[in-house]
């Protein structure tokens, strides 16, 4: 089997109903997706991810309404949030309602439920009558894929069809909020900012996104967007940072191109974004990540973004691919 690349719903739509496996675009990442009421086509994402089965998934559908019908409870805060980001870059882990399978939630009390604003994902979920379960369209523990080749290149002979709504906006996965005994708690960093979450409830949250052996959030294991190179983390790199010839260095806002070479020094420098935004930086990531192992530089010099807004999730991503265990 070889995916085939597709831009029309209605097949995307008539596959998911057939218990197929269907990649979707979303504005954070492309996702894998399959009927989550039907248990055989959710193994099948396992199965085609190798993920293994302690690690739940999303599920999406195309209103606030549609998707809290998944939740058995919800708390205030919860509401605020889903009126406030949905559709958008935020996942919200609630009481699940019965109706959800259990090994869509590894056995988890609760589900992660979420909305994603992209007109192609909308349209798909809202020709269904059921939510679409869809874990990043990667290999598991690989960089998550932000455009519809990255799904081919790597899944291509595992799913079904590919549905193709350009490069994803934001680049980085929904930020993660769960509320155990009721109080709102970053499970994982992403692509809505912490701080525009505290402004909508007035209050500081917990960040609880670090888990190895025994995760937590069992999608947080330390190593994961893992390019296959050396990759290490520098607070800041400066010019003559002495690295290996043969090198590649990420940077943020040095103001040149985004990619140049120095011919001198044999090293390529990829700059995230060359004015110093951070939406751009996260847009652009995990692109590069995937040309770090395109290229297989034997040795990565990473340095990190401030620490704030999508930097704190941009940072989170360095770590992890620069995490050896
Ligand atoms: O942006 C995104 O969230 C993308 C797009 C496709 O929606 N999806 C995504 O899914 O990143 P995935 O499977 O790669 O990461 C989902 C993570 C899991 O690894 C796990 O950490 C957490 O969500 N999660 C899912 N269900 C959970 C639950 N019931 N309790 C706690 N954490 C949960
Ligand atoms: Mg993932």
């Amino acid at each position: 089997m070889s995916a085939s690349i597709i831009t029309d719903t209605d097949t995307a739509a008539q596959a998911l109903r057939a218990g197929q496996l269907v990649a979707i675009p979303t504005e954070t990442v492309y996702g894998l997706g399959a009927n989550a009421l039907d248990e055989s086509a959710v193994l099948k994402i396992f199965t085609a991810k190798n993920r293994p089965s302690f690690d739940p998934l999303i599920i999406h559908q195309s209103t606030p309404e549609r998707i809290l019908a998944y939740a058995s409870e919800i708390s205030e805060e919860a509401f605020k949030l889903a009126e406030a980001f949905w559709p958008g870059p935020l996942t919200m882990v609630l009481p699940k309602h019965r109706s959800v399978p259990d090994m869509v939630v590894s056995g988890l009390p609760a589900v992660a439920l979420r909305v994603p604003d992209h007109p192609v994902a909308l349209e798909l979920l809202s020709k269904v009558d059921f939510p679409v379960a869809a874990p990043s369209a990667n290999p598991f523990g690989f960089v998550s894929p932000t455009t519809a080749q990255h799904v081919k290149d790597q899944l291509g002979e595992r799913v079904d069809y590919i549905l193709d709504g350009g490069p994803c906006r934001v680049g980085l996965e929904s930020t993660i909020v769960a509320f155990p005994n009721g109080e709102a708690t970053i499970l994982r960093k992403g692509g809505l900012p912490i701080e525009q979450i505290e402004e909508i409830l007035g209050h500081r949250l917990a960040v609880k996104t670090h888990s190895s052996s025994q995760p937590e959030a069992p999608g947080m294991l330390s190593k994961h967007y893992s390019p296959g190179n050396h990759l290490e983390i520098f607070e800041r790199l400066e010019e003559d940072q002495p690295i290996p010839a043969g090198s590649a260095r990420i940077v943020f806002g040095r103001g040149g191109k985004a990619i140049s070479y120095d011919d001198k020094r044999l090293i390529t420098t990829y700059d995230l974004s060359p004015n110093g935004e951070l939406a751009q930086a996260a847009q652009q990531l995990f692109t590069f990540l995937r040309l770090m192992a395109t290229h297989n530089y034997p040795f990565v010099a990473a340095e990190l973004l401030p620490e704030t807004g999508l930097g704190r999730a941009i940072n989170d991503r360095l770590r992890r691919a620069a995490a050896t265990e």
